[in-house]
């Protein structure tokens, strides 16, 4: 089977791309350093050609608000222009548990994305992951204040990488859903330990905080605004075993 892997050199994409490879299928890692950039339209048509599954697992390079909007709804339109054309069968999306229920510019952005796979008309399977453990840093110096990380304490799930990636590549060679399917890791705590943990493990400094108050990249959250709220596929790796193997890979 041919297989389009949008952002196929990301964090996500490559692991993805990796893991279709290994099962036998033909795999296009497209994006913009492989001439595929579904911001301008670029190599879009050849990459297509004879696919039947497309996988989008593309980002925003910048994450402020207007432009990581503008990325997804003009990436998503040209995606399905193009996939309308090819007639491929299968469009599998990787989103966020809880867009459409907490209130921040990047959460919007992934809703906009959605609405539009939603209204493509190509079957589709969405993929909406809690945070990937790779993102731990990011969150920690996104909610820092010199030495002080305030996170409020609701509850959070993360995922690796790994478990992602095996999970959107499952979905991709399933039918199509046509509805949601929401993953997150094995373990569920609040969010402030779960990054004071991390940031204990990597020796950073800096102490986590417990803020009701503080919050999410700019928005409001409450107790299971960031985990599933009903059946979930979980992740098999654990906090401890991705920080050993994160460890032992450094
Ligand atoms: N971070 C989280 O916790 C989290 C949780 C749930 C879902 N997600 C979603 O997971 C998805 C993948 O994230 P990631 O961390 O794997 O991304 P990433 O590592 O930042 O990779 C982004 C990919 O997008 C490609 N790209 C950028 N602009 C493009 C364009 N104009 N046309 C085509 N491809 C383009 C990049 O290509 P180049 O290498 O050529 O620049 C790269 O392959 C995102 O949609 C994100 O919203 C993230």
């Amino acid at each position: 089977m041919k297989i389009v892997v949008i952002g196929g050199t990301g964090l996500i994409g490559s692991k993805a791309v990796a893991l279709l490879r290994q099962g036998g299928h033909e795999v296009v890692a497209a994006s913009p350093k492989s001439g595929v950039n579904t911001i301008t339209g670029e190599g879009l048509k050849e990459a297509m050609a004879g696919a039947q599954v497309v996988i989008d697992l593309a980002n925003s390079p910048s994450f402020e608000d207007k432009a990581v909007l503008e990325f997804f709804e003009i990436s998503g339109r040209n995606l399905f222009a193009a996939e309308t054309a090819a007639s491929v069968r299968h469009h599998v999306a990787l989103s966020i548990v809880a867009t459409d229920r907490t209130d921040n510019g990047y959460f919007r952005a992934k809703a906009a994305q959605e609405k539009l796979v939603v209204a493509s008309g190509i079957p589709y399977t969405i993929v909406r992951s809690a945070q990937f453990m790779e993102f731990l840093s990011g969150i920690a110096d996104s909610s820092a204040d010199g030495n002080i990380v305030r996170l409020p304490p609701v509850l959070f799930q993360p995922i690796a990488s790994d478990d992602v990636a095996a999970a959107v590549a499952e979905a991709a060679l399933a039918a199509p859903r046509n509805g949601i399917v929401e993953i997150a890791g094995p373990e569920r705590a609040p969010f402030n330990e779960i990054v004071a943990r991390y940031l204990q493990a990597v020796g950073d400094p800096r102490e986590v905080v417990s803020d009701p108050e503080a919050r999410y990249w700019g928005g409001r959250v409450e107790e299971r605004s960031l985990v599933p709220l009903g059946e979930a596929r979980l992740g098999r790796i654990g906090l401890d075993e991705w920080l050993r193997r994160s460890q032992s890979r450094a």
